[in-house]
């Protein structure tokens, strides 16, 4: 069967709900397309994904930001699924593929992505397709905020 690379669309909401279970982030077709709507209009946003026999089998989200550190954009990997069934195609490599040239049509050259201790598996794709492991990943989660903010903002200075 013949893999589509192509462009996420909103009606692939139900297909990429379903991934995005599948990665270990319980998500519904609504939740999807209410996160959609603002990933696709954002034009530093591209979701990519891939598609056999009328379904989307693996998705690729990606983000261009500008830093404090460099003169250019750098690129990120979001997000990088592929379906259980359908692992060890080359559909990973197929969508990673993709979002390289996306990056390079943004004249990026630096991509970076944060895997999980645990996937292991996942590790040793990027590895093969020539990521270097060059750092840990930090994480916390804070609380909503209810306090006022200690720090000034140029907006309240008028
Ligand atoms: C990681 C993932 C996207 C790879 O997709 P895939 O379509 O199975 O990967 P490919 O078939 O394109 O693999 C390309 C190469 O990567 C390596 N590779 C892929 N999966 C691997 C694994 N589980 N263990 C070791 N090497 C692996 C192999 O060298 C493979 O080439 P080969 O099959 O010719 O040996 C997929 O396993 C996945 O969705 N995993 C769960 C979600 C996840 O961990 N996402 C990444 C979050 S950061």
């Amino acid at each position: 069967m013949a893999l589509i690379i192509r462009d996420g669309r909103l009606n692939d909401a139900s297909d990429l709900a379903a991934l995005m279970c599948e990665l270990g982030y319980e998500t519904t077709t609504t939740e999807m397309r209410e996160r959609l709507g603002p990933i696709l209009g954002d034009a530093r946003c591209s979701t990519i994904v891939g598609e056999m026999d009328n379904k989307v089998c693996g998705m690729i989200g990606t983000l261009a930001y500008a830093s404090h550190e460099h003169n250019d954009l750098s690129g990120k990997i979001i997000a990088l699924v592929v379906s259980k069934k359908q692992r060890r195609n080359g559909i990973g490599r197929a969508l990673v593929a993709a979002a390289e040239e996306d990056f390079a049509r943004r004249r990026i050259t630096r991509v970076t992505l944060t895997a999980r201790f645990e996937r292991e598996g996942a590790h040793q794709f990027y590895e093969a397709l020539g990521y270097a492991r060059t750092g840990f990943r930090f994480a916390k989660n804070l609380r909503a905020a209810s306090a006022p903010l200690t720090r000034r903002s140029n907006s309240s200075q008028g």
